[in-house]
């Protein structure tokens, strides 16, 4: 493609992505598509001659975008959500252009540079104290598994790199029943192994993990000659939102020298609102913290902001230095690669630097505080309705909640099926979960776009579709 077409076609796109956000509200959330279906639409072999944009285009429009699930749709309430916004989408396209590969400082020394000054603004924005250093991942779960490396790493003395696990007792890491996955396949990988990642009870309102049992639990380990490295501390849990009382957890782990990373990453968003920063509060006695701006802070995934008090101990465990990689004469300077567990890194900065500027800290508090409040006005509307309970407390803007029409037999099945049925519809998105063992629907509010009358027409949307539902053969 020359540059005179890459002009034509990138005012094209611009066009055609300002219709589509105009006009994705009309679509249905979900993909209506059937397994199978898109791949058969496709041609078996490559093409040998060159294809216009005129035909790649028109795939893309006829094919493609049929079969996406629609995250930047307004009534998205399932998951979390995984915002974009027109700063940020601008920002990833000025990062497609540039191309760069920013894995050393002297590979893009604006992109360090923006990205350290860029999390510190962001450290800043959810109340971190100072002397915690920032850096941008991928995921969330690449970042839980830097911080389990570098657990790992200091409780082992830094032999672990060098010598692998096997001439050690067992490494330790503690978190609650209601962690992430991603703390389970970081304990794979890091070579610590599912059976020593010890999941402990909940209690109380938040579900937070049990401080008691979590003690216990380490001492009782110690005793065995095992070695506990690490807790990984759940604030704003995927399941209903639980968390955990992090100054407590923190406190536990200083007693013991254990590495505590904090796993907010849906939550943290939220953090940006002072009034939210009570289900962080201790977080300054954390090693490390994450978070994602490219859930509920506008920025295109990927966007994982990864905070750390002492970033010698994560380049300690993951920093490595062949020749090809040496920048002489540089010594000293950041280079983020050594703090991420890919070589390679995209410019992630970039778009967070526009997100941040275009809207500014009080508008996005305000996107926040407005997620809040919607999605607990529809958690009350669901709780004065007779047939519906709310099964989980509102968490920021997520709440589970169950149909249960008196008397119903099989109340698992019906929940299943108005969530099929639901989803069906087009009009929302949600997703399911258990809870005290039974099957129930979760909500969060959350998407760039979504106004209180999306959030309300949920209300209408679930009761309309239950009623329908319940009176259907199963
Ligand atoms: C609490 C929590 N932690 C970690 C993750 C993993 O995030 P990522 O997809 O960025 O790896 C998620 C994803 O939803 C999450 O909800």
């Amino acid at each position: 493609m020359n540059l005179d077409t890459f002009r034509i076609w990138a005012h094209k796109t611009a066009d055609w992505a300002a219709q589509f956000l105009a006009t994705v509200r009309a679509r249905p959330v979900r993909a209506p598509t059937k397994p199978g279906d898109i791949f058969r639409a496709l041609p078996v072999s490559p093409p040998q001659a060159p294809e216009t944009m005129d035909a790649i285009f028109a795939d893309f429009e006829h094919l493609i975008v049929p079969g996406m699930t629609h995250w930047q749709h307004p009534r998205f309430f399932a998951y979390f959500p995984a915002n974009a916004s027109p700063p940020s989408v601008l920002a990833e396209y000025l990062t497609a252009t540039l191309g760069a590969q920013c894995m050393l400082w002297q590979t893009s020394p604006a992109a360090t540079e923006l990205e350290q000054r860029v999390m510190d603004w962001l450290r800043q924005m959810i109340g971190l104290p100072e002397g915690f250093a920032g850096v941008i991942q991928d995921s969330a779960s690449s970042a839980t598994l830097a911080a389990i490396l570098t657990a790992r790493e200091k409780a082992l003395g830094w032999q672990g790199n060098a010598k692998g696990l096997a001439a050690h007792p067992a490494v330790r890491i503690y978190c609650s029943e209601h962690c992430h996955s991603s703390i389970d396949k970081a304990c794979w990988i890091a070579g610590i192994g599912q059976d020593n990642l010890v999941k402990l009870p909940v209690s109380g309102p938040l579900h937070g993990i049990d401080v008691g049992e979590l003690e216990a639990a380490i001492v009782a380990d110690k005793a065995g000659g095992l070695i506990p490295a690490g807790i990984v501390t759940c604030v704003g849990g995927t399941s209903i939102g639980a968390c955990d009382d992090v100054a407590a957890v923190c406190a536990v782990a200083k007693r013991h020298g254990l590495y505590v990373h904090v796993d907010a990453a849906w939550a943290g968003s939220a953090m940006i609102c002072p009034e939210f920063r009570h289900l962080i509060a201790g977080a300054e006695n954390a090693d490390s913290f994450v978070f994602n701006p490219h859930k509920w802070l506008l920025t295109n995934f990927d966007c994982s902001a990864h905070f750390v008090r002492d970033p010698e101990s994560l380049v300690r465990a993951l920093g490595i230095r062949p020749a090809y990689l040496q920048t002489l004469g540089r010594d000293g300077i950041v280079n983020f690669s050594e703090w991420s567990v890919p070589l390679g890194r995209r410019f992630r900065a970039l778009k967070l630097w526009f997100v941040v500027r275009s809207y500014g800290v009080e508008a996005l508090q305000q996107l926040i505080r407005n997620h809040v409040s919607w999605s607990q006005e529809l958690a009350e509307k669901l709780r004065a309705e007779p047939d519906f309970e709310i099964t989980s407390e509102p968490v920021l803007s997520l709440f589970s909640f169950r149909y249960a029409p008196k008397g119903h037999p099989t109340l698992d099945q019906l929940n299943a099926r108005l969530l099929q049925a639901v989803n069906d519809d087009g009009r929302i998105y949600l997703t399911p979960t258990t809870y005290a063992g039974q099957s129930v629907i979760r909500l969060q509010v959350g998407q760039t776009y979504t106004t209180r009358d999306d959030v309300m027409m949920a209300y209408d949307v679930i009761r309309e579709v239950a009623g329908r539902v319940r009176t259907e053969p199963a």
